[in-house]
């Protein structure tokens, strides 16, 4: 089942004209529900014109503090973000499904020295993942090549300049801006020569632990190949989409012909479900009312996460799972379209 609590809004702070980081307040009884490993979301729940919304949000601060900030920024017309941006105030109760997601940073006693790359509202997770970095070892060190439109567009701006100041020698941070050429920030997108300007340039003494890449699709893709054709091994670099360029495709699968007898395991229910050959599974769960869990909908969380334990399913887009996970019969339902004339997923066994 997809719990959610509710949890008052503490505080509201504008941090660009088009964004906001939006502070909740976590009482006693919920401080263990809602702890978290620094790179994890939350998913808000809301109803907005008759119709529920659910948005899935990095959070920002640290996992030490007694409360948790979540930047949002205005994408959307009549949507979650312009009510977060525009409605929304101190005081105001939202229901906040508690921290998910594999986008991690683990603390360790071990010295670490990581290098991220954010672009936009990327920057999100990547805030809570510096604060924990910088704050489990005084010889981690932090290397953060940050791209927006212009200082002025830059979430998070203020806070990462204070950071740097506290932590002089351990956190750089490169601004890179893609409109107006700025004092103290490169001018561009975060390209090839940005990733090799840092790390080979600048910071080549480093030997970096881990990378932290953060932002549209085709930033990660670039960031990540650069990384590779530079030695780093894929098992050190970590990345969670925030928005994708792809278009969904509409290409079907090999599908059975007709229908699907589709099996739903939830909380140890069973529930049986027909389905048709292009049906998404985790549609025609949520037509019945059974209440899964689920986020963005888009395949780029992994809220909807279930075991294929009968039958099998093709995903119309995966950005998260590996091909292990997939061979261990994961799916995300969300993007699941029926292979075969029965099928069998277990949200429980996960
Ligand atoms: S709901 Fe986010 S990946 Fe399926």
């Amino acid at each position: 089942m997809a719990d959610f609590y509710p949890l008052t809004v503490q505080n509201i702070k504008q941090l660009t004209p088009t964004s906001v980081a939006i502070t909740f307040e976590i009482p006693k009884e919920l401080k263990q529900v809602f702890a978290f490993v620094p790179g994890q979301y939350i998913t808000l729940r809301k109803e907005i014109k008759g119709k529920e919304l659910r948005r899935a949000y990095s959070i920002s601060s640290s996992p030490k503090r007694d409360y948790m900030t979540i930047g949002v920024k205005r994408v959307d017309k009549g949507g979650f973000s312009e009510f977060a941006n525009t409605k929304l105030k101190e005081g105001d109760v939202l229901e906040v499904m508690p921290p998910e997601g594999r986008f991690l940073f683990k603390r360790s006693d071990e010295p670490k020295n990581i290098a991220a790359f954010a672009a936009g509202s990327g920057i999100t997770p990547i805030m809570s993942i510096i604060k924990a970095v910088l704050a489990s070892n005084h010889n981690n060190k932090f290397v953060l090549v940050y791209g927006n439109r212009s200082n002025k567009e830059t979430m998070f701006y203020k806070e990462l300049v204070k950071l740097q100041l506290e932590y002089a020698n351990r956190f750089f941070i490169y601004f890179t801006n893609s409109k107006t050429p700025e004092e103290g920030s490169l001018f561009g997108r975060i390209d090839t020569s940005t990733v090799n300007y840092a790390l080979k340039n600048k910071h080549k003494d480093i030997a970096f632990d881990a990378f932290y890449l953060c932002g549209p699709e085709d930033m990660i893709h670039l960031v990540s190949n650069t990384l590779q054709e530079n030695g780093i091994e894929k098992e050190k670099i970590y990345f969670e989409l925030f928005t994708t360029s792809e278009t969904i495709a509409e290409t079907a699968p090999i599908a059975s012909d007709g229908k699907t007898q589709l099996t739903v395991i939830l909380d140890d229910e069973e529930f049986s479900l027909t389905m048709g050959k292009n049906d998404i599974v985790l549609d025609t769960v949520l037509k019945e009312n059974i209440d899964a869990p689920y986020s963005c909908q888009g395949g780029v969380c992994s809220t909807c996460i279930a075991r294929i334990t009968e039958g099998k399913a093709e995903m119309v887009k995966n950005q998260i799972l590996t091909d292990g996970e997939i061979q261990e019969g994961f799916i995300l339902t969300c993007q699941a379209k029926p292979l075969t004339p029965t099928l069998k997923v277990d949200y429980d066994d996960v």
